[in-house]
C-alpha cells in the first residue's frame, strides 16, 4: 500500500536537498473518481550539492508525464521515488502530470472527499498522494493554484493565500485562481471543493491592517460559527499583543471537514479542522468544546507564524513547531481564561492530561524523545511526547529567562529565522542568546538534553530541620528510568519552583524562588526558621517529572488548605486521594474513608473564597490510568480491576459522607442562567454536574428515587449541552433505571447532529464498568446503524473512549475486550492506517499488567501483528510493543 514507508529514517541521516522548488504552479481538474493533477515547477539546483538525480516522493498516484524544459526525459522508479538524472546544471522547468482517486482515498492523507467535498490533508506526508514532489518541509515554493470542478456540486473553491481570478467554464463547471505570495513547504498546501457557507468578518488590527476572516461549514451549520469567529478574532489580537506578531494574510480561512484524522491543520491561510474543533452552540456543544474550539483555533492560528513563517527542517523538528505552539496555546487560554484562578484551573487540566496520556507513553515502548532519532511512519510521531511534553520544555525555558526574557528570544528567533525551515537547537540558541546572562544560557548544552533523552525524570526531595542553626535543608536529587534505546540519562536541568509555609499555613517570608537542579543531587538551605516548615515543590508543575516528596498526611493537609500555589493545593489533595485508593488496592481491602480526609474535602466544598471550577477539579478523583501509572511507576504489577474497585468505593463514599454538601452545591449552582462560556458560568455548571452525579449514585445505591427524578428532570429542561449531557451522565453512570429512556429520547432529539451522537457513544463507552454491562453494550453499540468504522469522530466515540477512558470495561478477565479492539483495529487498517495506529497504542502498557491481562493483552497485540498486509503504521507500533 505504502512504499518505502517501512524502512527507518534517522535523524543523523539529514542531507540538504538537492534542487529547490522555488516556484510551483498547480492545476487540478477536480472529480471525485479521478482528477488530473498538473504541477509546473521551476526547479533550481542545490549549489552544495551538485550533479546530484531529483528524487521526488509519490504515493497511491498515477503518472501520466513528465517534461524538462517541455521535452519528456527519461525517469526510472527507485523506493517508490520518481529519479530523474541528467538534468541540466542550470535552473529548470519541470512539468508533471498524473492522476489521483480522491473518493478512494479512505486514509483521509492527499486529497480526498468527505460529504461529496473535495478536501485535503498534506502534513506530514500527504502531498505525495497528490503529486510528485520532494515533499520534506525544507523545500519552500511560492504556490500558485487553479482550481476546476463542477460548479452545482462544488460551489466553493478554495486554496492558500489570494483569489487572482474566477469564473464559469464549459459544461457547467467553474474555476478558481489562488496565489499565496509566502513560500511554504508541501504540508502546508490545501484546496477545499464543496457546497459549503460561510461566516465573515472583516477586521482592522492594532496596527491598523485589514483582514477578511472567514469560517466555511456545512449548510446546516452556519449557526455554530461565532465561537470560532470569535476564538480567531481573540487570537489575532493575543499573537499580536504578547508577541509583537500579526496577521501577515489579507484572508484568513477556516474550513470544517467531518471526517478528518487529527484535530486541526494550519495551512497558510486554509486552515482545515475537524468540525468538532470548528462547530459549537450552545445547544449541542458542551463548556469542554467551547474550551476546546478557542485552544484548537488559536493553536492553528498560532501556527501562522510558529510553524509556517518559520517551519522544521526536517520531521525530527516537529516539536519546534508543536511544542512551542501548544505552549502559546496553553498560554492564550490563560490570558483568556483571566483571573489567576481560571488560569490555575487552566493550568491543572493542562497537567492532568500531560500525566494522563504523556507520562504512560514515556514509560513505555513508544518512548521517544521529544525530537525523536528515528521513524518508521513520521504520523506516529504526532504524539503527546512531541505536543505537550515538547510544550513543557518550552516552559521551562521561559521560567529560566522569565517572561520579558522568553519575548527577547522570541524576537531574537524571528528575527534570524524568518522564512527559513530550522532545527529546535536553532529556537533554544535564540532563546539563550537573546538571555546571556540566564540560568537556561548558561547550561544551555545541558538543558537541551530535554530534546535528547526520552522518560520522565524522577525527582526525589528530602528536606531536614536543624533546630540549633534555625536552618532547613532541602536535596533534591533526580533519576530518569531507562527507556527503550536509551540506557542511561544525563541529569537533566530542572527549574524547580517553590515556597516554604508554616505549619499553620502562613507562607514563610521571602522563602518562594525557582530553584535550578542541573546535577545528580544538590542542596539548598533556607535560614532563619522556627521549626520544620511545610515545603511547597514544584509549584505550577514547573517541571514535567514526577515529585517523590514523602510529605507527611499533616504537610499535605496544610497545603491543601493553605498554599498560595493553587496548583499546589489541588495536588496536595491529589495526593491524599491516591494515598488512599492505593493503599485500598495495595492491601487488597475494601477502601474506608477517614474522617480527616471527608472533613478536608468537606472544607474544600464550604470555602467560600474558593471558585467553583477548582472545588470541581479537587474533587474530582485521580483517574484509574492515573493509578495504574503510579503503581507502575513503583514497579508494582496492575490490576485494572482492583482500582476500579477502589475508586468506585471511594466515590459512593464520597457521595455517602458529603450528601448535604452535594446537596447545598447543587441548589447553589444548579441555575447559571443564560449560557456563557465563561470561566465562572464553566465552574459553577461543571461543580453543579459533579454534585448531581454523585446525588444519583448515593441515591440509586440506596434505592432512592428522588434525586434520579430530579436528574431526568433537568436532562429535559436542560437550556444547554453541559447541563443537558451532565444529567443523562448522572443517570446512566449512576445505573439509574431512568437512563434508558433518557438515552434513546436524547438520541431521537439529536439523530442529525453528528457531533452529538458522537457524545451519545461515548457517554455509554464511559459508563463505570459494573459486571461486564457496560462491555456488552460497547459491543452492541458497535453494531448499531449509526456507528461507523469510516469516520474517525465515530470510530473513536466508542473505541477511544473505551480503551483510553474507561480501564474498568476494557480490561476484562477473559480478555474479551482486547479480543474486540485487536478484531476493529485490524478492520481499521484495511483502510485508514493513521486511524489504526493510534487505536493500537491502547495496549502500550501491557507489560505493567497484573496477570491474566498481562498474558491476554500480550496475546490480542500478536493478533493485531499478525494481520497479512498490515500498514507500516500499525506495523510500526505494534513491533515495539511485542520488542
Ligand atoms: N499540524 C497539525 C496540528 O498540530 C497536526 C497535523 C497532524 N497530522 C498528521 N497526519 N499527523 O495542528
Ligand atoms: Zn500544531
Amino acid at each position: 500500500m505504502r512504499e518505502g514507508t517501512d524502512t527507518l529514517t534517522r535523524r543523523e541521516d539529514y542531507v540538504a536537498p538537492s534542487h529547490w522548488i522555488r516556484t510551483v504552479d498547480l492545476s487540478f481538474d477536480l472529480e471525485p473518481a479521478k482528477t488530473l493533477v498538473i504541477s509546473r515547477m521551476q526547479v533550481e539546483p542545490n549549489a552544495d550539492r551538485p550533479g546530484q538525480p531529483l528524487r521526488l516522493d509519490g504515493e497511491d498516484i498515477t503518472l501520466t508525464r513528465v517534461l524538462v524544459n517541455g521535452e519528456s526525459v527519461s525517469f526510472h522508479f527507485e523506493d517508490g521515488q520518481l529519479v530523474l538524472d541528467k538534468l541540466p546544471a542550470e535552473p529548470f522547468q519541470l512539468e508533471i502530470r498524473n492522476t489521483c482517486a480522491p473518493e478512494k482515498n479512505t486514509q483521509l492523507s492527499g486529497l480526498y472527499t468527505s460529504g461529496g467535498g473535495f478536501f485535503t490533508q498534506c502534513e506530514a506526508q500527504g502531498f505525495r498522494r497528490i503529486t510528485y514532489f520532494p515533499d520534506r518541509p525544507d523545500v519552500m515554493a511560492v504556490f500558485k493554484v487553479t482550481l476546476k470542478a463542477d460548479a452545482k456540486r462544488f460551489p466553493m473553491l478554495l486554496s492558500n493565500g489570494n483569489l487572482v481570478e474566477s469564473g464559469p467554464l464549459d459544461k457547467g463547471r467553474h474555476f478558481a485562481v489562488w496565489h499565496d505570495p509566502h513560500p511554504k513547504p508541501s504540508y502546508l498546501f490545501a484546496l477545499v471543493a464543496a457546497d459549503l457557507v460561510c461566516r465573515e468578518q472583516k477586521i482592522r488590527t492594532r496596527s491598523g491592517a485589514d483582514h477578511t476572516l472567514q469560517v466555511y461549514v456545512r449548510a446546516g451549520d452556519l449557526d455554530k460559527t461565532e465561537h470560532a469567529m470569535n476564538s480567531l478574532i481573540a487570537s489575532i489580537a493575543w499573537d499580536e499583543a504578547r508577541f509583537g506578531l500579526k496577521l501577515d494574510l489579507e484572508r484568513f480561512m477556516i474550513v470544517a471537514v467531518s471526517d478528518f484524522n487529527m484535530g486541526a491543520m494550519e495551512n497558510k491561510g486554509l486552515n482545515i479542522f475537524n468540525t468538532k474543533f470548528v462547530l459549537a452552540s450552545p445547544a449541542t456543544a458542551t463548556d469542554i468544546d467551547f474550551g476546546n474550539v478557542e485552544s484548537v483555533v488559536g493553536h492553528e492560528y498560532f501556527h501562522n507564524w510558529t510553524g509556517n513563517r518559520i517551519t522544521c527542517r526536517d520531521w525530527f523538528q516537529l516539536s519546534l513547531k508543536e511544542g512551542l505552539t501548544v505552549y502559546r496555546d496553553q498560554e492564550f487560554s490563560q490570558d483568556m481564561a483571566g483571573s489567576p484562578s481560571a488560569r490555575a484551573v487552566k493550568r491543572i487540566e493542562d497537567v492532568r492530561g500531560l500525566r494522563q496520556t504523556q507520562f504512560p507513553e514515556d514509560a513505555g515502548p513508544m518512548a521517544h524523545p521529544v525530537r525523536p532519532d528515528s521513524y518508521q511512519a513520521i504520523d506516529n510521531f504526532y504524539t503527546a511526547t512531541v505536543y505537550d511534553k515538547g510544550a513543557e520544555v518550552v516552559r521551562m525555558m521561559a521560567t529560566l529567562v522569565g517572561r520579558e526574557g522568553f519575548r527577547r528570544g522570541m524576537d531574537l528567533y524571528f528575527a534570524r529565522h524568518d522564512g527559513q525551515a530550522v532545527t529546535c537547537d536553532d529556537f533554544a540558541q535564540a532563546i539563550a542568546d537573546a538571555n546571556p546572562d540566564s540560568a537556561l544560557a548558561t547550561r544551555l548544552e545541558a538543558f537541551k538534553r530535554w530534546y535528547a533523552q526520552a522518560g520522565t525524570p524522577r525527582l526525589k526531595a528530602a528536606g531536614r530541620f536543624d533546630a540549633e542553626t534555625r536552618s532547613w535543608t532541602l536535596t533534591l536529587s533526580q533519576h530518569t528510568p531507562a527507556t527503550p534505546g536509551q540506557a542511561d540519562k544525563w541529569p537533566f536541568v530542572i527549574p524547580v519552583a517553590m515556597g516554604l509555609l508554616q505549619a499553620d499555613g502562613t507562607p514563610v517570608a521571602g522563602s518562594e524562588r525557582v530553584l535550578v537542579l542541573d546535577s545528580a543531587q544538590q542542596s539548598w538551605t533556607f535560614d532563619g526558621l522556627d521549626a520544620a516548615p511545610v515545603a511547597s515543590l514544584l509549584r505550577g508543575f514547573s517541571a514535567p517529572v514526577i515529585l517523590e516528596w514523602e510529605a507527611s498526611e499533616a504537610d499535605l493537609f496544610t497545603l491543601l488548605g493553605h498554599d498560595t500555589d493553587a496548583f499546589n493545593r489541588w495536588e496536595a489533595g491529589q495526593r491524599l486521594a491516591v494515598a488512599r485508593l492505593l493503599g485500598a488496592v495495595r492491601a487488597g481491602t475494601p477502601l474506608m474513608l477517614d474522617a480527616a480526609y471527608l472533613d478536608a474535602m468537606r472544607a474544600v466544598l464550604r470555602d467560600a473564597a474558593l471558585d467553583c471550577a477548582f472545588k470541581e477539579l479537587v474533587l474530582t478523583l485521580p483517574s484509574e490510568g492515573y493509578l495504574a501509572e503510579r503503581l507502575a511507576e513503583a514497579g508494582e504489577p496492575v490490576d485494572p480491576q482492583a482500582i476500579h474497585a477502589a475508586r468506585e468505593a471511594m466515590r459512593a463514599q464520597l457521595a455517602r459522607a458529603l450528601h448535604e454538601d452535594w446537596a447545598a452545591l447543587w441548589e447553589a449552582h444548579a441555575s447559571t442562567g443564560g449560557y456563557r462560556p465563561d470561566p465562572v458560568s464553566c465552574g459553577r455548571r461543571a461543580l453543579a454536574n459533579l454534585a448531581l452525579a454523585h446525588l444519583v449514585l448515593d441515591a440509586v445505591a440506596h434505592g432512592d428515587t428522588v434525586w434520579p427524578g430530579r436528574a431526568l428532570q433537568r436532562f429535559k429542561d436542560a437550556g444547554n449541552m453541559t447541563d443537558r449531557l451532565g444529567a443523562l451522565s448522572a443517570l446512566v453512570h449512576g445505573r439509574s433505571p431512568l437512563a434508558a429512556n433518557a438515552l434513546e429520547r436524547f438520541h431521537a432529539m439529536f439523530r442529525g447532529e453528528a457531533l452529538v451522537i458522537d457524545k451519545w457513544f461515548a457517554l455509554q463507552a464511559a459508563a463505570p464498568e459494573h459486571d461486564g454491562e457496560v462491555f456488552a453494550q460497547i459491543r452492541a453499540l458497535a453494531k448499531h446503524p449509526d456507528y461507523s468504522l469510516r469516520n474517525p469522530n465515530r470510530a473513536r466515540s466508542l473505541l477511544m473512549t473505551m480503551t483510553a477512558l474507561n480501564p474498568g470495561a476494557f480490561h476484562r478477565a477473559d480478555g474479551s475486550a482486547y479480543a474486540f479492539w485487536a478484531e476493529k483495529v485490524r478492520e481499521i487498517d484495511g483502510f485508514n492506517p493513521q486511524l489504526a495506529s493510534r487505536l493500537a497504542r491502547a495496549l502500550d502498557r501491557w507489560r505493567a499488567l497484573a496477570e491474566p491481562y498481562r498474558t491476554l493483552a500480550r496475546a490480542a497485540i500478536e493478533q493485531v501483528a499478525a494481520k497479512p498486509e498490515l500498514s507500516p503504521d500499525t506495523r510500526e507500533i505494534v513491533t515495539r510493543a511485542l520488542a
